[in-house]
């Protein structure tokens, strides 16, 4: 554990009516896990908000003379090595904009009224602008915010990040404001690495990162992560390339067209997707509809008929209605995935959704949960059935849990069991798939099917 950041002072002053009070309170409410506590003195405070109100004359000059106050309280700040942050939130900022910013530049972040939950995001661009990260007191939840190499390094496979934070702020999520920007390794740096790997005896390589397609190569003339997969499929040894996690966002055109002749990258794609909702998937900030990405894997499938698809979904987000969970429902129906990973929604405070109206309850979400799963279970057994009687390349890596037995992947990430020497491993052996479970396969060596 880090030690606790010092706690930082909020000043809000509030104009107008009752309904800016009580914003105000939620402002202070969303704020307080992002390590805010308040203040009455403006000039010691980190971050400075100014709650306005349209209505009375004069107001929107009353607003501009106290930012000239605050403005000065910045600049001593300023000068003793300290920073303040001035945002103006309600119906001035409403009605005037960027304008704010224009005739008052020390302002760093203007919020219409009622959007006080968007300040935990406004807040984190602003530090970041200036190249801070905010020290937030998020408690780290290994299963949503850690980059999870799930699967053991073998000596065959390997994980390689190439590509850290998030530009994205999901609603729900903390990322964003733990891990900082998107940021790309250069592609000198990851190919020198993938060589040694590949020296090492690997022979997979998993591109890890939590926008992983958003990859941009940093200083290597913004090539991208189909760039760098062909980059080290040229590699000798670099036999299969995979990547996660990606963002519908980013699924660009290069990508799509290297799964489809690019034979190194493996024919499976983790796509988040949420929610099959389009209004939930509005108030989660994902930037896509339902039918959006349904259309990309259509794409997808276009370029690579056999793509196999996984996902990560959201049940019970703030507000999500009966009808919004069968339209996950149904996207999942029109998807079909191979396999995917499922969530409760649960409130992390400092994020948006955790202020929002509508949180649903335990019961609600259990049973979403439930159906969401037997509906995914099924088209993960389906899927895996539907392998059995075809010859796969399984790479080989390393033994079962019988004797004789090895364990290795297909390219649509099956685990694979087979009876097979130990010098297999390390091996892409052709395998004919003789029965299918829900999480695995097993078959035996094409080779010894047939007769040499
Ligand atoms: N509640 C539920 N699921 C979450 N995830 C991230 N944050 C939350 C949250 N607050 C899930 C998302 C994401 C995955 C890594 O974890 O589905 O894609
Ligand atoms: Fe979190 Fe969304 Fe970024 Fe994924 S894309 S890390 S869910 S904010």
């Amino acid at each position: 554990m880090s030690a606790p950041a010092p706690p930082k002072r909020l000043y809000i002053k509030t104009y107008g009516c009752q309904m800016n009070v009580y914003d105000s309170e939620r402002m202070a409410d969303v704020l307080s896990p992002l390590g805010y506590g308040m203040t009455d003195d403006p000039a010691n405070a980190d971050l400075v908000v100014l709650n306005t109100c349209h209505i009375r004359e004069k107001a929107t000059e009353k607003v501009y003379s106290e930012l000239g106050k605050i403005r000065e309280m910045k600049d001593a700040r300023r000068a003793e090595g300290q920073t303040m942050t001035i945002a103006v939130a309600g119906c001035v900022a409403q009605a005037e904009g960027e304008e704010i910013m224009r005739r008052q530049p020390a302002v760093d972040l203007v919020v219409g009224p009622q959007a006080y939950h968007q300040l935990p995001e406004l807040i984190a661009r602003s530090h970041r602008a200036r190249g801070e990260r905010l020290s937030a007191e998020f408690a780290p939840e290994e299963k949503f915010d850690v980059l999870s190499a799930t699967r053991r390094p073998t000596g065959v496979t390997a994980f390689l990040t190439v590509q850290e934070g998030c530009d994205k702020f999901c609603t729900f999520c903390v990322v964003p404001y733990t891990r900082g920007g998107e940021w790309s390794r250069p592609a000198a740096d990851i190919e020198a690495e993938a060589r040694s790997l590949a020296a090492q005896g690997v022979r997979e390589i998993t591109l890890l990162g939590q926008n992983v397609n958003a990859y941009n190569g940093a200083n290597d003339a913004g090539e991208g992560l189909a760039g760098l997969a062909r980059r080290l499929a040229e590699i000798p040894g670099v036999d299969r390339i995979r990547y996660t996690t990606s963002h519908p966002r980013d699924m660009d055109d290069t990508l799509i067209a290297a799964h489809g002749d690019l034979d190194a990258l493996m024919p499976y794609l983790h796509l988040p997707v949420q929610s099959g909702s389009d209004k939930i998937l509005k108030a989660m900030n994902r930037a896509h509809t339902a039918e959006s990405y349904v259309r990309l894997i259509e794409k997808i499938r276009a370029s690579r008929a056999d793509m196999a698809i996984s996902g990560d979904f959201i049940v019970g987000f703030p507000g999500e209605r009966d009808s919004d969970f069968e339209a996950t429902l149904q996207l999942v129906r029109d998807v079909n995935y191979a396999s995917a990973f499922t969530f409760k929604y649960s409130r992390r405070p400092g994020t948006p959704a955790a202020a929002m109206p509508g949180q649903v309850a335990e019961e609600v979400k259990d049973e979403r949960l439930a159906r969401l799963n037997a509906l995914l279970d099924e088209q993960a057994r389906a899927f895996n059935q539907s392998q059995v009687g075809r010859i796969l390349p399984v790479l080989f890596e390393r033994p079962g849990r019988h004797e004789g037995q090895l364990i290795g992947r297909s390219p649509y990430l099956q685990a694979v069991h087979a009876i097979a020497p130990p010098h297999m491993i390390g091996q892409i052996v052709p395998v004919r798939i003789e029965a299918a479970a829900r999480m695995s396969l097993s078959g035996v060596l094409a080779e010894a099917l047939t007769p040499a």
